[in-house]
């Protein structure tokens, strides 16, 4: 079992921010025991090759680009193909998040198409869904996240599925403006995607306002493979300090002998 925890810095950083993190996160791991965890960290592409020639080959963490385009190369001004993010160094890549959802047009639709662009050049793609809140509130939340992944993963064979990584993170607990979720308030979402694709897919991680406070509780709900963190996570002592957490609770859980939720 893989129990995934990772980053993105959204539009954060400079290149030498950046190379400082990563050579702080890598003096950080040095000393740690991380047993199941497996680290990603999700820069803005600018700094993609930086990262990952701090990294180098042996580190374990993935490194993963924030979007990349469906279509390899062309006239798309402005934008990143995956093949390009691939050769930056990405092994991963973060689709449909809410912010772009809501901010650049991205739909169900380009999701898709980005999710099987990521397939095809073997990167792994992290895809992100999550209800608003008064979807929430008229008791929609299962139903809506549902939609959006099969709409995302439509026509992936068995194999392709089994590589990628789904993210729940409520609209309504992202970023400063959210509030946390309540594990209660996520036990039926959870159950909602396991039954679904929780034998199928490599992961599903809960995101939004994951932070050292929570991360334990979090990672306790039924189904939960991993945490996708923002904020908390932004300088590389706070994200050492939750991978030292996830590391400490999936050895108490794999101590208590609770069954894998996926086949990763
Ligand atoms: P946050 O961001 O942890 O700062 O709420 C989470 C996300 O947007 O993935």
């Amino acid at each position: 079992m893989t129990v995934w925890v990772g980053t993105s810095w959204k539009m954060n950083k400079s290149l030498a921010e950046a190379e400082r993190y990563a050579e702080d996160l890598l003096r950080g791991l040095g000393g740690m025991e991380l047993g199941a965890v497996r680290p990603f960290i999700i820069p803005p592409a600018t700094a993609l090759s930086t990262v990952a020639e701090v990294l180098g080959s042996g580190s374990g963490v993935l490194l993963g680009a924030q979007n990349a385009h469906w279509e390899d190369h062309g006239a798309w001004t402005g934008e990143v193909s995956v093949p390009q993010v691939a050769d930056a160094g990405a092994q991963l890549v973060e689709l449909g998040h809410s912010e772009r959802r809501e901010h650049f047009g991205e739909t169900d639709e380009t999701v898709r198409l980005k999710v099987a662009a990521a397939l095809r050049h073997g990167l792994t793609p992290l895809l992100c869904i999550g209800e608003p809140a008064a979807v929430r509130d008229a008791g929609g939340s299962a139903g809506f996240i549902l939609d959006q992944a099969a709409r995302a993963l439509h026509g992936l064979t068995p194999g392709q599925l089994s590589r990628v990584l789904i993210a729940y993170e409520p609209v309504w607990a992202i970023g400063a403006a959210g509030r946390p979720a309540a594990p209660e308030e996520l036990h039926g979402p959870f159950a909602a995607l396991a039954s679904a694709y929780g034998q199928q897919v490599a992961g599903l991680l809960y995101g939004g306002s994951v932070n050292e406070e929570n991360a334990a509780a979090l990672l306790g709900i039924p189904h939960v493979d991993g945490l996708f963190i923002g904020r908390a996570a932004w300088q590389a002592d706070g994200y050492l300090r939750l991978l030292e957490t996830a590391a400490r609770t999936a050895a108490l859980r794999h101590r208590a002998g609770s069954a894998p939720t996926t086949t990763s």
